[in-house]
């Protein structure tokens, strides 16, 4: 990475001053109070039946501005406040939440509210356990549960909003120096320098606004361990920025970015950005969503000292008996907006997400084939090359659903058109593809290069659809395919237009099984400022890029999938991969992790980024298998792939320098290995699919941190390189070079089964494992029923009717249970109804099913279980069963005559094999039993 390309904390000026606001209140000590405090006359409560509104005036006491406070309890354990100012010199950014909200946020009303007559501090109770309390001077607010507070605001003091303020009026800060005489004498500070115009390296920022940010103080109390804001190649459980062990320099920052070989530990900002936390410990989750879409940078400081814990300056109630007296302390800056601030209560981590998700959007349930194995390379070629790899893959056995073609494939880098010479009859392509149910994917960006004779930029340019400057005019920089402009996604025409650029009418060349892929949405500007866009230019209604940069990847992945959804007479769900990213993307589609290099570290990074990913609401990502640049050995190869079969979204990519390496030009052993691997994402599908139902439904990632199946256990806070899928698989991915066994750590007191051996392990705490090549160290744990398909196939789609087979990995008790989610795979039935979705449970010899759909009986429910009946188990292992069985019976509503199947029993492992009980997935009603 090229670190002098990209900002550090003193190098941009808002937040280099906001770090110096926090020094200075913290060198003050006591000494220091916070000048923002509540006018007391001001505090009015609005309170009807549906909602209430806690509203009151913040003066700053220094500089007389006066700032709006709007405080509102949401739905589910959420509370929103928002300041801004209250007659700022021209309105502030404040149209973030119509792009970043799914809906508006539903308020509810608290269970009481009041005022102390005589302090003024407000309190308002949520329910029996949750209250918020205000604390007029200085002003400050606590989250409190039971009593004790998880969540304070301001509470050191480093709230800090910016006015606006013309630079005749602007009253700058001075500072008293000795000057080289030995005399005192006052000096404008440095930190006046940047207010009203910013130079980096050759670009200088004109700031015609002068400074306008805004920055928080929010306290994690009794909390040691915070989780979320991606994008960064960092750690699960963030690490700390201003001191500390293993700490960080550098605040996290988040600034969409195309950071070129990125580096790997570092809090540097990447491609996304995601301003949302969650922190947890034994007892309590609790979350932050900071809904501001300019530059952001947050540093973390842990306090371990007793003196700072809030409950002892503020006196606000009881210390949990279960939190330590760590603090977790985080500074929130962002250059510019209001503010603007969801806090979420929790209980647990999974309630978190929900309570987010339910804000910025369900995660969408991609179509079947978007879960399956994907091939990609910068670039196949042309339409025999797409043809020839595809005919590998079958001659060689190996699943895969989706073929990709990168830049090269358009004549000149012009987005919707064709190298006709390369691709003279790319529908023919296509047609051959989707013949072996398969997909092809085709990258668009959303720089428009520009070009005489190029209906696009034409019509673009006309229709004034580009990003501005601010004397006017397109802006123009250069991207791949040189000089380009960028759309401007703000414009709603101009979202419109982009829209029915996909139609198959205008984006000839392409079929409905032609999905997109949107890169470089950052933007990513090569010869921009940090590789992007500069900050002055303009958006529709005027607004400066500053205040609205991370929106830019959202609209531009929203609008591209809107316009993939709306291509098609029956609506299927929109497949777009997109790089850039800002909350509420899990609405519209995967992202990955850029631009990553083959390498050992750069595998490791891939567990705890996508973990992050999914901390941070987005539940589907993945890494480049085997990373981008540079070729990797044919053992990180094998490695990688294992890792991938269990994250999400499983792709190959390549850089155009790279060797060919698609998995069936290996060599022996490596090419059965990557082809094993391979083979089990496909047998796990119907697991994964379920899980992406479930996360849908409730915003739970499917690969997930351990400690949010095991929130008590403390060992697992920090682990990132063993994760949860879903409820029911642990895995270990190996990502060592030589790796012959694994250190895996085993939570609860429940057994655990070899996925390839079904041994059983009933150890907890660490244990050496063997993990030769060959081996991908994952475990069905005790107490789940997975479901899986054995017949692997070429594609999902040749999988679709095909049986399966149950895995029921007892618990200690003899009990398991799991559930399988089916729908058409494709379209959006399911949201009027046509899925089914089943629980089986089994208890000490009696497997059996019931329908979880929440209207089983409706016309949509029933016909849909009636044309998929025939749907069936094919096989049933039962995991952990202590001895032999004499019968194993199959017993039907319909018939009363108990039907003998056949079983087999291998002592060496205490496992049962059924064989193919045939009992219906769709149609319960059936049970089996094991005497
Ligand atoms: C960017 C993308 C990479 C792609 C390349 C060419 O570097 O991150 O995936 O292959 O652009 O389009």
């Amino acid at each position: 990475m090229k670190k002098e390309d990209f900002k550090t904390c003193s190098q941009s000026g808002f937040c280099q001053r906001n770090r110096a606001y926090a020094d200075d209140a913290v060198s003050a000590g006591s000494g220091f109070q916070s000048p923002y405090s509540i006018i007391q006359d001001s505090i009015q409560f609005n309170h009807n039946s549906k909602n209430s509104h806690v509203k009151a005036e913040i003066e700053n006491t220094d500089t007389k501005v006066i700032f709006t406070l709007d405080v509102t309890l949401l739905q589910d354990n959420t509370a929103r406040v928002r300041i801004n100012e209250k007659s700022p010199l021209k309105p502030r950014y404040d149209d973030h939440a119509k792009y970043t909200l799914h809906q508006d946020p539903i308020t509810v009303a608290p269970q009481h509210m009041e005022k102390d007559t005589k302090t003024g501090v407000v309190t308002v109770i949520l329910d029996d356990s949750r209250k918020l309390i205000i604390t007029p001077e200085p002003f400050k607010m606590a989250f409190l549960v039971n009593d004790s507070p998880i969540i304070t605001l301001n509470d050191r003091g480093f709230f800090n909003f910016e006015h606006l303020r013309t630079k005749e009026n602007h009253v700058p800060k001075m500072i008293k120096q000795t000057n080289d005489e030995g005399v005192m004498e006052e000096q404008q500070s440095e930190l006046e320098n940047t207010m009203w115009e910013e130079t980096f390296k050759s670009w200088t920022d004109p700031k015609p606004n002068g400074p306008e940010s805004i920055a928080l103080d929010i306290s994690f109390n009794g909390f040691s361990h915070v989780y979320g804001i991606p994008e960064h190649a960092s750690s699960l459980s963030l690490k700390e920025t201003r001191g500390g062990d293993n700490a960080y320099t550098e605040p996290y920052r988040l600034y969409n970015t195309d950071v070129f070989e990125y580096a790997l530990d570092s809090p540097t900002s990447l491609y996304g950005a995601v301003p949302f936390m969650t922190a947890h410990r034994k007892d309590i989750s609790a979350g932050v969503f900071w809904m501001n879409p300019s530059e952001t940078w947050i540093d973390i400081t842990k306090d371990k000292s007793e003196k700072n814990t809030i409950h002892k300056i503020l006196d606000f109630g009881k210390k949990s008996s279960d939190n330590d007296d760590t603090t977790t302390q985080t500074h929130w800056i962002s250059e510019a907006g209001v503010l603007d601030l969801f806090v979420f209560f929790g209980p647990t981590t999974k309630d978190v997400l929900r309570q987010y998700t339910t804000l910025t959007g369900a995660p969408a349930l991609p179509q079947m084939f978007a879960i399956g194995y994907h091939q990609c390379r910068w670039n196949y070629i042309n339409e025999k090359d797409v043809l020839d790899v595809d005919s590998k893959f079958d001659e060689n056995d190996i699943p895969y659903d989706v073929i990709w073609l990168d830049i090269e494939y358009t004549d000149d880098k012009k987005y919707f058109t064709w190298d006709q010479a390369k691709f003279p009859n790319p529908i023919e392509m296509e047609k051959q593809l989707d013949h072996k149910g398969r997909q092809l994917v085709v990258i668009v960006d959303p720089h428009i290069k520009r070009a005489h004779n190029y209906r696009i930029c034409d019509e673009a340019i006309k229709d004034k659809h580009f990003v501005q400057q601010p004397s006017g005019g397109d802006y123009e920089a250069w991207c791949w395919p040189g000089q380009s402009s960028w759309v401007d996604f703000f414009n709603p025409k101009a979202r419109n237009w982009w829209k029915s650029e996909f139609t198959f009418e205008k984006f000839a060349g392409t079929r409905e099984n032609v999905h997109l892929w949107n890169d470089m949405n950052e933007p990513a500007i090569f010869n921009g400022p940090e590789i992007t866009m500069q900050k002055e230019m303009i958006h529709h209604d005027n607004w400066e890029h500053r205040v609205l940069h991370n929106l830019y990847s959202l609209l531009s992945h929203g609008a591209t999938t809107d316009g993939i959804r709306e291509r098609t007479a029956i609506q299927k769900r929109p497949f777009v991969l997109a790089r850039g990213f800002y909350s509420g993307v899990q609405r519209y589609g995967p992202v990955w992790t850029g631009d990553n290099m083959a390498n050992w570290e750069a595998l490791t990074f891939t567990n705890p980024m996508v973990l992050t990913n999914g901390m941070g609401g987005v539940p589907f990502s993945g890494a480049d298998i085997p990373g981008f640049f540079n070729n990797p050995t044919p053992e990180l190869l094998v490695r990688w792939y294992q890792t991938g079969v269990f994250q999400p979204f499983f792709r190959a990519h390549a850089h155009i320098d790279t060797k060919r390496r698609e998995p069936y030009l290996l060599d022996e052993p490596h090419k059965s290995l990557t082809r094993a691997a391979i083979r089990e994402r496909y047998a796990l599908l119907p697991y994964w699919y379920s899980l992406f139902y479930d996360t849908y439904k409730n915003g739970t990632p499917m690969m997930r941190p351990m400690f949010m199946e095991f929130p008590q256990d403390e060992n697992l806070f920090a682990m990132e390189d063993q994760f949860m899928l879903g409820e029911a698989i642990l895995v270990k991915p190996i990502t060592k070079e030589d790796a012959t066994s694994t250190e895996i750590y085993f939570s609860g007191d429940q057994p655990w089964y070899d996925m390839k051996t079904y041994e059983r392990t009933l150890h907890t705490g660490l244990k050496t494992v063997e993990a030769p090549l060959e081996k991908i160290p994952a475990y069905y744990r005790g107490g789940f029923i997975v479901p899986r398909r054995e017949r692997i196939r070429r594609s999902s789609a040749a999988m679709k009717l095909d049986p399966f087979t149950l895995i029921i990995a007892l618990d200690r008790k003899s009990m398991a249970q799991g559930t399988l989610y089916i729908d058409d795979g494709e379209t959006y039935d399911f949201q009027q109804g046509s899925y089914a979705h089943t629980g089986f449970y089994y208890n000490r010899g009696t497997l059996n099913c019931a329908p979880l759909h929440n209207d089983v009986a409706s016309p949509a429910a029933t016909s849909f279980a009636e044309s998929m009946k025939l749907l069936r188990v094919e096989r049933i292992h039962v995991l952990g069963l202590k001895k032999k069985p004499s019968h194993v019976r199959l017993i039907s509503n319909n018939d009363d005559q108990p039907q003998n199947l056949p079983f087999e029993y291998d002592d060496s492992n205490s496992s049962l094999m059924i064989r193919d009980p045939a009992s219906s997935v769709t149609e319960c009603g059936w049970t089996i039993t094991i005497e």
